[in-house]
């Protein structure tokens, strides 16, 4: 069964960060882990509804957000993107619906590229990537900090709407 795809609405930003709780839980997969600003996320998420500059999309399966993905200005990249499923919604195709919505976006705005940054062993998210058009184009060593002290470094990807 299919799993829709819409713009983020106020009412799903609770739920939105429940999600991004569980996902930063896990620790391997994005740059924030647990104890981060809560409020300031709060107040992020709420600035991108109704936000055609720097929207975010949410998948809604029986009124659960299980996957989210926005779009961000990163000062050397321009608009860069975060994704993330539900634990429990992966492989489900719902990743690549939320790819649509962007792909959609980044052609009604005329959006040149997408960037994204990805942990280099995160195979499945590399993967995905690759499989929905975006190519490596740079890696940054050493980059990110965690909270075990571990030095872990990005992979910079793009994809051209051009
Ligand atoms: C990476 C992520 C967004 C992919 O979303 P998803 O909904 O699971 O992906 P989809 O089901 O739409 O997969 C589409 C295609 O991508 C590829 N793919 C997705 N997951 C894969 C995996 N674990 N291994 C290999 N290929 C994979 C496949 O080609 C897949 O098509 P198929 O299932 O028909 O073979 C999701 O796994 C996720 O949220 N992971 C945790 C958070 C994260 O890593 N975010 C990205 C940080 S940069």
């Amino acid at each position: 069964m299919d799993i829709p795809v819409r713009r983020l609405a106020s009412g799903d930003i609770d739920q939105l960060l429940e999600l991004f709780d569980a996902v930063a839980a896990e620790r391997i997969y994005i740059g924030t882990e647990p104890g981060y600003d809560r409020e300031q996320k709060r107040r992020g998420f709420a600035s991108r509804v109704d936000n055609d500059a720097n929207p975010s999309f949410v998948a809604v399966d029986d009124g659960r957000v299980v996957g989210s993905t926005g779009v961000y200005d990163h000062a050397e990249f321009g608009p860069t993107i975060g994704m993330l499923i539900a634990k429990t919604h992966r492989r489900r195709g719902v990743g690549r619906a939320m790819m649509h919505a962007l792909d959609e976006w980044a052609l009604q705005h005329r959006v040149p590229a997408l960037h994204l940054l990805v942990f280099p062993h995160n195979a499945p998210a590399i993967a995905f990537y690759r499989e929905t058009g975006w190519t490596e184009v740079d890696r940054f060593e050493r980059d990110v900090t965690r909270q075990t002290g571990e030095v872990w470094d990005t992979v910079l990807m793009r994809k051209s709407y051009a």
